[in-house]
């Protein structure tokens, strides 16, 4: 017979599933956004950062796809709806758009580890540990491409 703890622990996954799965709604967003973003960035000033874009593209692709794989393993059933992507005329617009939501990523992911962990799923924090790093690196780009400071995800520290 399943005991309290045992329910305790099951509305915890069910709970790690569905933030899970906003993930993959916001990795699907990227996915979106930087395919459109790469191309609509014109001229001779965004040239870099739109091929950078590009290489987001494919890493929100293999991030989606380990998240997608971590839900079905935990026994959910990954979302085919992604987070409502933001467009623009202007270059500058569009990249912020790409910076706060990889802020907003980055903010998230890190509660998830939290959570991954709580649960003893030490495989999936190390997992989600390696997607931070590279949120981190689109987070940079973006930044730096916009010629501002790395926005804080936290209040106190990085
Ligand atoms: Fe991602
Ligand atoms: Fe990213």
């Amino acid at each position: 017979m399943p005991g309290p703890k045992f329910e305790r622990n099951e509305e915890a996954v069910k709970s790690l599933i569905n933030a899970l799965n906003d993930d993959l709604a916001r990795e699907y967003q990227a996915i979106i956004a930087y395919t459109v973003y790469s191309n609509v960035l014109k001229g001779a000033q965004w040239m870099q950062i739109a091929a950078e874009l590009k290489g987001h593209a494919a890493q929100e692709l293999q991030h989606a796809l380990i998240i997608a794989d971590q839900i079905d393993y935990l026994g959910g059933m990954p979302t085919a709806t992604p987070r409502e992507v933001r467009l623009s005329e202007k270059p500058e617009d569009m990249i912020r758009f790409d910076l706060d939501n990889e802020t907003e990523t980055i903010r998230q992911y890190r509660e998830r580890v939290q959570q991954a962990e709580s649960l003893g799923h030490y495989a999936l924090a190390e997992q989600l540990r390696r997607i931070i790093t590279q949120e981190q690196e689109h987070q940079h780009d973006l930044a730096t491409a916009l010629g501002i400071d790395v926005p804080k995800v936290i209040s106190m520290g990085a």
